[in-house]
């Protein structure tokens, strides 16, 4: 089966074309650059980048895929959550191609496809089984999931505020640093020693919440760094102290969710997994619990079509309904009412 996967929840346009799970191309075209002087994703440049750029990454993924269009058997198309602008950019494109190819459409969750991005290709070479449990980390999402097969994937905590990515691209902007600023903290961070660091406040909230707030680390940084001269070797220790204290809140209930749920393998995805110091700091926690680990390298962990069109395809494999009159669903979630009585 040829699938066309493609992705424009946020700021990439991304088209991947996958044949029977094999990756044939992968094209991504990013606004991030028009985004950095506002320090964040604006909704109307991104929808207009969309716009403009979805045919030509279209043809140049079919063109490196050597696929003719009319060779398409399905298309696979992210319809929430995310932007409502650039979400609707993708699905109108893809129900038009679909119609005029006479090709069924299928509907991707973003958040479960980031997770699928380890079924494709991870570092470990081996795929993970289900259940486990699945964390997302990204610029507009973090989750930590039970993911107990293929179209079973339910929430037991999201953030209450900011995204986990969103806060390092606000606490970078708040450094003077540049967008997005996760990879920019990563590398300032690098080279800082733990004895150094400052305390910043870790958001826990209730008891046995699986729910995360960055808000207030953001505000505590902001207040932090008032009147002091922000020196290279300032920077260096807020980023590497803000870097930990997120990260600490995240891995310590993610860890709790697998205990309590009593799985042994953890799945992440999202931009924020391609952090180095996040990987190794999963890592060292399930080798210590016992998890098996799994994350995509770095260029799957990013908005990338590939995800999408393989979790398409794996969907339509298992007779999943198809629905050709699919809309946008902004806050789209993977199955948000079943979580509650779990806590
Ligand atoms: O998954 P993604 O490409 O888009 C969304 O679905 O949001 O994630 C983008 C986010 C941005 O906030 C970016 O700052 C963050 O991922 N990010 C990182 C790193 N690389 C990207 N955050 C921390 N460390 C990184 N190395
Ligand atoms: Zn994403």
């Amino acid at each position: 089966m040829i699938t066309l996967g493609i992705e424009t929840s946020c700021d990439e346009t991304a088209c991947a074309v996958v044949k029977d799970g094999k990756i044939l191309s992968n094209e991504v075209s990013s606004s991030v650059k028009l985004h950095s002087e506002y320090g964040g994703v604006v909704p109307e440049i991104a929808s207009r980048f969309h716009v403009e750029y979805i045919n030509g990454v279209v043809k140049k993924a079919l063109k490196k895929a050597r696929v003719n269009i009319l060779d398409l058997e399905l298309i696979a198309v992210t319809y929430g959550p995310g932007l409502s602008g650039s979400l609707l950019i993708g699905v109108s494109f893809a129900k038009a191609l679909s119609y005029a190819l006479s090709i069924p459409i299928i509907g991707i969750n973003h958040i479960n496809a980031h997770i699928y991005a380890n079924f494709i290709r991870n570092k470990f070479k081996r795929m993970p089984k289900f259940p486990f449990i699945g964390l997302v980390v990204s610029g507009g999402h973090t989750s930590i999931m039970l993911c107990r097969n293929l179209n079973d994937f339910r929430i037991l905590g999201n953030t209450k505020d900011d995204a986990v990515g969103e806060a390092f691209d606000k606490v970078a902007k708040i450094l003077g640093l540049g967008y997005p600023g996760g990879p920019i903290i990563e590398k300032r961070a690098r080279h800082f020693r733990k004895k150094d660091m400052i305390k910043l406040p870790k958001t826990y909230l209730e008891k046995h919440s699986y729910d995360f707030s960055f808000s207030g680390i953001k505000t505590a940084v902001l207040y932090y760094i008032k009147n002091k001269k922000l020196t290279k070797d300032f920077i260096a220790l807020v980023a590497y102290s803000f870097q930990e204290a997120v990260f600490d809140v995240i891995i310590e209930k993610t860890i709790r969710a697998c205990r309590k749920f009593d799985i042994k393998t953890l799945v992440i995805g999202g931009g924020v997994a391609a952090n180095n110091r996040l990987f190794n700091k999963i890592k060292d926690a399930c080798d210590a619990n016992r998890i098996l680990f799994y994350s995509p390298g770095k260029s799957l962990c990013l908005d990338n079509g590939a995800m999408v069109a393989m979790l398409g395809e794996a969907l339509f494999e298992k007779n999943e309904i198809l629905n050709n009159e699919i809309n946008v669903e902004t806050n789209l979630e993977s199955m948000l009412t079943w979580e509650r009585t779990f806590r």
